[in-house]
């Protein structure tokens, strides 16, 4: 990363400022079956960084956090086709939007990362071995039930052991291990409670990665949230992302089909046996400004063998295309904001400048719905705007690189609304405050 040392004159303390002052919102109740969302690095968001990163190195963190986070999503096409829970793996270290949800009765609030590519629920326990934060107390909670190991549920989560009669598992990530019990209790979201909802209490972690905060994963699979909450969601939400420049914002995450946008433009969810929790689209090609650029089919297409394809994912912050994809859009991209002008490079950026430009928009052409990114989907600016870079890139060549990725900071400001029962996935411009 010597390239980035030579930027140090700019850095920029974007962070700092963006995490300094009061947040107002951050005690507001969530009602109805509507949950703020925040961003980890929110005022809100005990997990922000303590002390303030610059410009580049958060940029630089994030895009290392997304180098695991595309290692576990291609480590889903694994040898099963059930994703269990608690497979977070890396991912979440580093989820980067949370929500406020309960548990137990009386109910325990606690943060969780929000994460579409996902089934697990994880959550950290009282007298977790080695966990860092928000942990639940299960001994306070009059409705926890633990699973015993002859429980059908027991059969389905990873590694399954019974030392004692409870049913536990361990998962590996990284060089870390996750011990923990499959138990049961109320959940409430927002104002919903979900009794019985089983998940994973974490009791021992071993390693650096440590998981910080509990997981809701909202992926498709079996044991998932959505499946468990069938009756009372039919496996239909929306979110809307705050940008990463408003982090005073909130955005929302809405649970069930009432109350979903009317005026959406959809496109058919596919599905893949193999990558049972990912939501797959059919991404047909990219349009730079006016142009439709020049992307072989097949670095887009759908293959549920391979896994390839295209997904939205809440948990991977900047897109990433296959190469020749990438290479395309990004050609495209220099040509229109000036052959002339000079491209330096950022961490995994390769499209920086450092004089003002005027970026051409971004379409992603969808079966049956085009979505034109404005420039705030597109650029990544410092905050004196004195480096701006294309916040896409290339699929890392180290992991599964079929799979493209539509990620949070494409999304940031629109509402994307998943419905599962239709097969569809819509997504309309909304700003998120
Ligand atoms: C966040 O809110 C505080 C006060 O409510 C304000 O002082 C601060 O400037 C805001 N920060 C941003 C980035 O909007
Ligand atoms: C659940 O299992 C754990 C560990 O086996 C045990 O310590 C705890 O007392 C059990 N709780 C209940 C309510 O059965
Ligand atoms: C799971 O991890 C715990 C704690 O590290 C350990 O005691 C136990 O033996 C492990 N179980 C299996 C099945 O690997
Ligand atoms: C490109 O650079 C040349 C010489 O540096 C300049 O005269 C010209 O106006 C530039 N063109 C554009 C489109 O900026
Ligand atoms: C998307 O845009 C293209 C023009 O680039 C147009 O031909 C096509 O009909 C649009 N698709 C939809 C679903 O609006």
């Amino acid at each position: 990363m010597k390239g980035t040392l030579s930027l140090s004159p700019l850095l920029l303390f974007l962070l700092l400022s963006l995490v300094q002052g009061l947040n107002p919102k951050c005690d507001t109740q969530d009602h109805g079956s509507t949950l703020q969302i925040f961003h980890v690095f929110s005022p809100c968001s005990p997990f922000r960084p303590s002390k303030a990163l610059s410009w580049a190195e958060s940029v630089l963190q994030l895009q290392a956090k997304d180098q695991a986070r595309l290692q576990f999503l291609a480590s889903l096409v694994a040898r099963r086709s059930i994703v269990p829970i608690a497979s977070g793996r890396q991912i979440i270290q580093s989820p980067t939007y949370i929500v406020r949800a309960k548990i137990g009765t009386p109910p325990q609030t606690l943060l969780l990362a929000m994460d579409t590519s996902n089934d697990a629920a994880w959550i950290p326990c009282t007298a977790c071995d080695g966990c860092t934060s928000t942990l639940f107390a299960p001994e306070k909670s009059t409705s926890f039930k633990n699973v015993t190991c002859g429980s059908p549920l027991c059969n389905q989560v990873p590694n399954p052991s019974c030392g004692t009669s409870a049913c536990t598992f361990n998962v590996t990530y990284g060089g870390s291990t996750v011990s923990a019990n499959v138990v049961q209790d109320t959940l409430t979201l927002a104002t919903d409670p979900v009794p019985g909802y089983t998940f994973g209490c974490v009791a021992k972690t071993t390693g650096t990665s440590a998981p910080p905060q509990g997981l809701l994963g909202l992926g498709r699979g079996p044991l998932s949230l959505l499946s468990q909450t069938q009756n009372l969601y039919q496996s239909t939400f929306s979110y809307c992302l705050p940008s990463f420049k408003s982090l005073n914002f909130s955005g929302s995450l809405r649970l069930g089909p009432v109350a979903q946008p009317k005026r959406i433009k959809f496109t058919p969810l596919l599905k893949n046996p193999r990558r049972s929790s990912l939501y797959y689209v059919n991404l047909v090609t990219i349009r730079v400004g006016r142009k439709v650029v020049d992307i072989p089919p097949a670095a887009l297409a759908f293959n549920p063998t391979t896994g390839a394809g295209t997904i939205f994912d809440s948990g991977t912050v900047f897109s990433r295309l296959v190469t020749p994809a990438y290479v395309a859009v990004r050609d495209e991209f220099r040509r229109r904001v000036g052959s002339n002008l000079t491209v330096t490079s950022l961490g995994g950026f390769d499209t920086c400048y450092t004089v003002p430009i005027v970026a051409p928009t971004i379409t992603f052409m969808f079966s049956g719905m085009n979505v034109t990114l404005p420039e705030d989907n597109i650029l990544i600016h410092s905050s004196a705007g004195a480096t701006t870079c294309l916040a896409m890139a290339a699929a890392p060549d180290n992991v599964n690189s079929v799979l493209n990725v539509i990620a949070n900071m494409q999304q940031q400001n629109h509402r994307v609304l998943f419905d599962v029962p239709n097969s569809r996935l819509g997504v309309a411009r909304e700003l998120c405050t």
